[in-house]
């Protein structure tokens, strides 16, 4: 029997149904001026991992990308290296292009916010928003360089603290104290470009007037449609009630020198990079429609039956769901279909760290031998398509991939295959493609494509491991091994080993979205073309026989991590040394910032909080009533706390290079107690012992745990 019995068909079916949809689909643009890094690549693997799952249903995707190369840090970067901009661009493009594919993100097109289509649709939408009656210019007075002749940017100025008196703080927060301020408030202000002291000056800007009723009208409306609840939240606080017209008009322009596109009729003035970052989507997007022969005008103009996405980071919500649509409706043009922003990424539980060589770009990553399949495994898993932060933990990283993928997903075909090719000629039994184990996972196959495009990855791969599990219960069963020793046994060996390998293709393909690679080795191994949802329901045949099993994926091996680790640490000294305008990592992320910021990686520096904020953690006073090394940690100790509840609580802290167990036994010391417990390798631990150490660490190492004065309580308050 070689066709497919009837039943198997109903998920194609159901997939066929869907009508073929055309959707045009981006990532935040990254600036030009930095590597690509883990942070970044959060956001490019979950874009990319949606477009796979929607190619899969036969839909007309497009996903289209590009640097972001304009702006005053670009141009200054450039200086300094003895570069023209174009010429650092070109270098950098080279660069972000060759970490994309890399990591398998598959842009249709990856292109260039400085091309003519941008500087020509940058333009029209500018002329077009003036026409309306929208743009607006009025006097400003800015900071200025008098040495360079440049107004300066918040983050180009320094001087000393004004609360604290710490040097050498940028013109918008102190990393000392952590307030926050104006840079006319710092002491002794001197440009970071030329060292002079800035002046004032006024000039003359262009402002895109959101203030107008119709933009607010409009923007009230469009909000309804946003996807997600956090990001529909924001904009209500960001419009405020009715009649309350909250927001203010943007600054759009700024002056020379400015490496970007210069405003038409303006001579001197250029357009402000946030400008024509985002138009740079549908520049990128016209410059594939030009090569593909794709009619432009009809995904772009209102009223079109096409969709529209951005995936971007939460730091950047302001421009994509303020400006951009404001831009876009008021220029003529359809609005977007949604915006789905993200999270910050961490790595084990604190913001990415050059010092701790956590600062992770994604070329090192590929350079320590790291498998690019296994971050994108390990952050589909954690993404659920909310703006929650995700953590990078190591460890777990290791446990999850080796246990996930290659223990329970991978091993199914390396036990399968062998006796196939040996025994039976590489061919399965058509009578076998009935098993019910294998209508289980057929059933399951649309439901995980469900999850994949409303971004609940994490779902998608929790369903897919189940099943695995399912899977491997079955063949622990049928022992093949066992089998295989008698001959009277064939049949059954020979169903066995179908089933396992027709449920290694079925989860296959529930995995191809994540894992691209993997899939086009299964792809080869098996004989069969590129998978797609409507597959599900074709199973493997006898009439082809598979290829010869060859490793498809290898276990992470510590010493990768070990690696990788010191290659960031390691590329400190480089970088920092070659640092005179702010690095990437130092800029801020505020939607008013010249320098915005590294994209999806948690800010060097927290915003500041409100009371509530600080209110939702909550400290307590705890006793150490025992401590303990843990067996195959150089890290950890193992606390056992009295934190005034009727339990005691177990907590892992990551301080033994400070401490002797016997140094802490008795202490005083004080813990997050509402931290959502964490299950390590070890165990689980309940909450967050508080310690002090250096900003920068490697100059000047130590850590203190936190005492709290004699008389405190286990269970006491903190605050
Ligand atoms: O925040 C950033 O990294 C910006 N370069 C993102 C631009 S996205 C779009 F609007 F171009
Ligand atoms: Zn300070």
């Amino acid at each position: 029997m070689s066709a497919p019995a009837t039943d198997l068909s109903a998920a194609g079916t159901r997939q066929a149904q869907q009508a073929r949809r055309q959707i045009l689909v981006t990532s935040a643009l990254p600036y030009a001026n930095g590597q690509i890094h883990i942070g970044h690549l959060v956001e490019y693997i979950q874009t990319d991992i949606w477009v796979r799952a929607l190619r899969m249903h036969g839909h007309e995707v497009y996903y289209v990308g590009a640097d972001d190369t304009h702006g005053t840090p670009v141009m200054l970067r450039a200086e300094k290296e003895g570069l023209t901009p174009q010429q650092l661009i070109a270098r950098v493009w080279q660069e972000h292009k060759r970490d994309f594919d890399s990591f398998g993100v598959s842009f249709d097109n990856y292109y260039s916010t400085d091309s003519e289509e941008n500087r020509v649709l940058s333009e029209s939408v500018y002329l077009a928003l003036k026409d309306a009656g929208l743009i607006d210019t009025r006097d400003i007075e800015q900071a200025y360089d008098p040495v360079k002749n440049m107004f300066l940017p918040d983050r180009f100025i320094k001087g000393e603290c004004p609360k604290c008196g710490a040097k050498d703080q940028y013109g918008d927060n102190c990393e000392v104290c952590g307030s926050t301020y104006a840079p006319t408030d710092l002491i002794n202000p001197y440009s970071v470009v030329s060292g002079a002291t800035p002046i004032r000056k006024t000039s003359t800007h262009h402002f895109f007037r959101l203030s107008d009723p119709r933009c607010e009208q409009f923007l009230r409306g469009w909000v309804s449609g946003l996807a997600q609840p956090e990001a529909t939240n924001k904009m209500r606080e960001w419009l405020g009630d009715a009649g309350e017209s909250k927001l203010a008009d943007w600054d759009i322009s700024r002056d020379a020198p400015y490496f970007g596109f210069e405003i038409p009729g303006a001579p001197g003035k250029y357009f402000y990079v946030w400008l024509d970052a985002p138009v740079g989507y549908y520049a990128s997007f016209k410059n594939l429609c030009e090569k593909r022969g794709i009619d432009f005008d009809a995904w772009v103009k209102p009223g079109t039956k096409t969709e529209q996405y951005h995936f971007i980071g939460k730091d950047i919500l302001y421009f994509h769901t303020l400006f951009w649509p404001a831009m876009l409706e008021f220029s003529g043009h359809r609005t977007p279909t949604n915006v789905f922003a993200h999270g910050f990424l961490t790595v084990d539980g604190a913001k990415m760290s050059k010092s701790r060589g956590t600062f992770i770009t994604a070329e090192s990553y590929v350079t320590s031998g790291l498998n690019p399949e296994w971050l994108r495994y390990y952050f589909a898993a954690k993404l659920n398509g909310t703006m929650e932060d995700l953590d990078l933990n190591l460890e777990d990283f290791q446990a999850r991939v080796n246990s996930d993928l290659v223990g329970k997903y991978i091993n199914i075909a390396s036990r399968a295959a062998g006796f196939l090719i040996k025994r039976f000629d590489g061919r399965v039994q058509d009578g076998a493609m009935d098993h019910p184990l294998l209508a289980q996972l057929r059933d399951a196959i649309p439901h995980i494509a469900a999850h994949y495009e409303s971004r609940d990855y994490g779902r998608a791969l929790r369903q897919t491991m189940e099943l695995a599990d399912v899977v491997n219960g079955y063949v622990d069963t049928a022992k093949p091994w066992e089998l295989a020793k008698d001959p009277a046994n064939a049949v059954a060996l020979h169903e066995a080993c179908s089933v396992s390998l027709e449920a290694f293709r079925l989860l296959s393909l529930a995995l191809k979205p994540v894992l691209p690679t993997l899939a086009a080795g299964v792809e080869s191994f098996l004989s069969i073309a590129p998978l797609t949802w409507a597959d599900a329901a074709k199973p493997l045949s006898s009439t082809t026989p598979i290829n010869a099993y060859k490793h498809l994926m290898t276990r992470v091996d510590p010493k990768q991590i070990e690696a990788l680790l010191a290659a960031n640490r390691d590329s400190l000294q480089a970088t920092d040394a070659s640092a005179a305008a702010p690095a990437d990592a130092k800029q801020k992320s505020k939607a008013s910032k010249d320098a915005p910021a590294m994209a999806n990686a948690a800010p060097e520096t927290p915003d500041v909080i409100s009371i509530d904020d600080f209110a939702k953690i909550d400290l307590r006073v705890a006793l150490i009533v025992d401590c303990n090394v843990v067996e195959g940690s150089d890290k950890l100790l193992q606390l056992t706390l009295d934190v005034g509840e009727e339990r005691t609580r177990n907590v892992f802290s990551g301080i033994r290079s400070a401490y002797k167990p016997e140094d802490l036994k008795g202490k005083f010391t004080v813990v997050v107690a509402n931290l959502a417990p964490r299950k390590m390798k070890f165990g689980v631990s309940e909450g967050m012992v508080l310690s002090a150490s250096s900003t920068n660490e490697k100059a000047e190492p130590g850590l203190y745990i936190i005492e709290p004065q004699s008389g405190a309580k286990p269970g006491m308050k903190v605050r």
